[in-house]
């Protein structure tokens, strides 16, 4: 089947079996491998990507799905300020991180923070249940979107917010 969606703030066309994985469409034609290879059953959050402004497993999507749909990977966010607001939030945070899930734990706090500017901890923890990093404490991953949310609101609000 042929499917028109945005990918990155683009039009795109791709042609792929209704079934197929969304996570195979994106690393094998958009060559997009930020989003990566895990589990494949929903469970590790390495292909997290946001769709219609939610964090999902690409790995769950079929291709079906994606049609007319709004979709950005890590490389399309990494553009925006918001991603900048993020990375440094966890790294001020100390957050230790090998590499393998960060775009998943990235792109599910992006989400969080457009819809809840100012997080509780339960919030926090909630929104990170679908990705399992083996680098990051749940306590590291607290501060460093509490700390992403501090930078975030002075970046838009300025100094007092
Ligand atoms: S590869 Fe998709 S959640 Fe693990
Ligand atoms: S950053 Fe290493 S597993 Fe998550």
């Amino acid at each position: 089947m042929t499917i028109n969606f945005i990918l990155n703030g683009e039009d795109v066309i791709s042609h792929a079996e209704a079934d197929e994985r969304l996570l195979n469409i994106l690393r094998g034609s958009f060559k997009l491998f930020g989003t990566k290879t895990g589990c494949l059953s929903g469970r590790c959050g390495v292909c997290f990507v946001i769709l219609n402004s939610k964090a999902v497993p690409s790995c769950l999507v079929p291709a079906f799905r994606v049609r007319n749909s709004e979709i950005i990977t890590i490389e399309g966010f990494s553009q925006t300020d918001e991603y900048q607001d993020i990375v440094t939030g966890f790294s001020r945070a100390g957050l230790e991180c090998c590499g393998y899930c960060d775009s998943g734990k990235i792109l599910a706090a992006s989400v969080l923070l457009d819809r809840i500017p100012r997080p509780s901890r339960d919030e926090i923890l909630a929104a990170f249940t679908g990705i399992r990093c083996r680098c990051t404490e749940p306590e590291s991953l607290v501060e460093g979107v509490l700390a992403a949310a501090d930078i975030r609101q002075r970046r838009l609000y300025g100094r007092g917010a």
